[in-house]
């Protein structure tokens, strides 16, 4: 495969594949060589769209020869079989987060992925973004001190009714969706399991958490973590240490915009950057065996061990249903 264009099938004629997987593909030197769709016409018309020639079932998708990389850009209740399905088939896996509903799932796709011999990644391309690698690297030279306390939120409206992400049955709900988010970060900057002090959370009518409050201890970290479909887009995370305070205003979705990591009152700049096509890149890197995966399933079973206990603990706070 070296120095030859990796090929990639997408699963699901996903918004997030249009608006971001697809061009972050092809910035970094992939190609996409089919499109699995339910719907032949909807696919086909998507395909036209973004300029790719086939169209087929999931399965003729993860089961062509032609592809190296599956991507998997399904509601999260897909994520699990279309993984298994696609590391059965000899293929490389990029699955969306939260790339299971449970850290038993993700055993067994540790346990395919040791059968088969082939990569699976979580595609959390925030963690690639210059901003936050700065912020851990500034977090380990001790810039703040020891860390004391993590602020994370992240949420918006979600407006459509009849978005997958209001079905319990697709995975849906504001903790899988967005607070994934800062826990990741929390655990990624500590490095250490949450303790799950106290959630609560509330419910629409149909059982789906739209709004989520935790109060975490990530080792001797203490940290605050909301999430929300019922309020306007904000996005925030802040870590404060005993000599000072590190913070990002747009840590999660910042593709277009310039993003600004303050140091106290001291700011450092970060140009846009497609942090999409910053984690494909690496991605095909590490499949080519250029460079080990950056986030192996091991990782990936610690954000779900992490989610977990997070949704175990979730109280209803009593709040009005959306
Ligand atoms: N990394 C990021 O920045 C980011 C941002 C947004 C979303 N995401 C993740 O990406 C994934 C897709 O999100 P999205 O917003 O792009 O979703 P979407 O467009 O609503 O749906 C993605 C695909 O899921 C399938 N699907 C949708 N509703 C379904 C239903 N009721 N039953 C069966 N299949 C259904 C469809 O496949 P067909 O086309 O085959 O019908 C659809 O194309 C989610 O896991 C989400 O968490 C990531």
């Amino acid at each position: 495969m070296m120095g030859t264009n990796l090929r990639w099938g997408l699963l699901g004629a996903a918004r997030i594949a249009e608006q971001a997987l697809i061009p972050a593909i092809r910035a970094a030197g992939g190609r996409i060589v089919a499109l699995g769709c339910r719907d032949a016409g909807r696919g086909q018309q998507y395909a036209q769209r973004n300029e790719i020639n086939r169209v087929a079932s999931y399965l003729d998708v993860v089961q062509d020869a032609e592809v190296d990389i599956v991507y998997i850009g399904l509601h999260n209740a897909a994520h699990l079989p279309w993984a298994l399905a696609a590391l059965a088939a000899g293929k490389h896996v990029l699955c969306e987060k939260p790339l299971t509903l449970g850290a038993s799932d993700v055993d067994q796709l540790i346990a395919a992925q040791r059968i088969h011999g082939r990569l699976a990644m979580e595609a959390f391309m925030y963690r690639f973004h210059p901003a936050i690698e700065r912020l851990h690297a500034l977090v380990r030279e001790g810039a703040i001190g020891q860390p004391r306390l993590m602020r994370g939120a992240f949420g918006f409206m979600l407006e459509n009714p009849d978005d997958p992400r209001w079905e319990a049955a697709l995975g849906g709900g504001a903790l899988y969706d967005v607070g994934c988010y800062p826990i990741d970060l929390m655990r990624q900057l500590s490095g250490e399991r949450p303790e799950v002090l106290s959630v609560q959370a509330s419910y629409t009518d149909r059982g789906v958490d739209h709004a989520v409050s935790a109060l975490l201890r990530f080792g001797d970290v203490r940290a605050h973590m909301d999430c929300a479909f019922s309020l306007p887009f904000h996005q925030r995370f802040e870590v404060l240490g005993g000599r000072g305070i590190l913070r990002i205003d747009s840590p999660f979705v910042n593709k277009n915009q310039e993003t600004v990591l303050w140091r106290g009152d001291c700011a450092e700049r970060f140009a846009p950057v497609d942090a999409y096509a910053l984690m494909v890149a690496h991605f095909q890197r590490a499949v080519r065996a250029e460079e080990a995966l950056r986030y192996p399933l091991d990782d990936a079973r610690e954000q779900a061990e992490a989610m977990d206990r997070v949704l175990l603990a979730m109280e209803p706070s009593g709040a009005a249903a959306v």
